[in-house]
């Protein structure tokens, strides 16, 4: 959706994401998501200073901190800066949007971001013989509810509280253009618990 994503600074590091101790120490968690995108109306309905504002921030827009599709940010997008504002941008722009929102659930007490995330764009749409835009995204993390607490970030609930010009998919990031189809949860073992074939180069 016009941007590059998952900047080093803004992934947790495979170290963050590995369950530390207890019965499943070693392991991690992944969540699979496919969720399927309406572009014509994220490129055509709005410039691309708008999608700049519903993809990062107010403040990346205002201050152009986004060249094309964002290659300009190099190790990180950013947001922090922003996260704080994204209260008085609810109130005073009616608007709030997908980095921001995402971010604010995605750091812990130390400011660590908490994900380690992908995002891979297709045209599968899983169980059907359809080509829909559609976006695979994997996400690791320590514990699936640090998942759920960024999940739930996005939504916004909280804002559509201080304006009803927020709703759940109205000025909301880009929720008006994405819709969840699939979702897995998984355990991932560590690597020596799998069963994969051994790999015999000579034969
Ligand atoms: C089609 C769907 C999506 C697209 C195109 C998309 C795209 C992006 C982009 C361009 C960024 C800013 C750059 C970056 O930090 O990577 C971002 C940030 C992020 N997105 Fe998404 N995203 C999508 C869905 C989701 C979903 C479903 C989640 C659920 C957890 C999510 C979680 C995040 C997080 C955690 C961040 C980083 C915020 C931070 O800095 O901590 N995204 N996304």
């Amino acid at each position: 959706m016009s941007f590059e994503a998952g900047f080093r600074g803004n992934q947790a590091t495979e170290e963050y994401v590995t369950i530390q101790d207890g019965p499943f120490a070693g392991a991690t968690t992944k969540v699979i998501a496919n969720l399927r995108q309406r572009l014509e109306d994220w490129y055509d309905g709005q410039s691309s200073e708008d999608r700049v504002m519903e993809m990062f921030s107010p403040g990346h827009a205002e201050n152009d901190l986004v060249e094309g599709v964002g290659s300009n940010l190099c190790s990180g997008s950013g947001i922090d800066q922003f996260v704080e504002e994204i209260k008085a941008d609810a109130r005073d722009r009616g608007r709030v949007d997908h980095a921001q929102k995402a971010a604010r659930a995605n750091r812990d007490a130390d400011w660590k971001v908490k994900l380690l995330r992908r995002h891979f764009e297709s045209t599968d749409d899983i169980g059907s013989d359809q080509k829909v835009a559609s976006l695979h995204f994997p996400s690791l993390q320590r514990q699936i509810t640090d998942f759920e607490d960024v999940r739930r970030g996005i939504n916004g609930t909280d804002l559509t509280e201080i304006t009803p010009a927020i709703r759940q998919r109205v000025n909301n990031g880009i929720l008006e253009y994405i819709f969840l189809r699939r979702r897995g949860n998984f355990l991932v073992p560590p690597r020596r618990y799998r069963a994969v074939p051994t790999p015999r180069p000579e034969s």
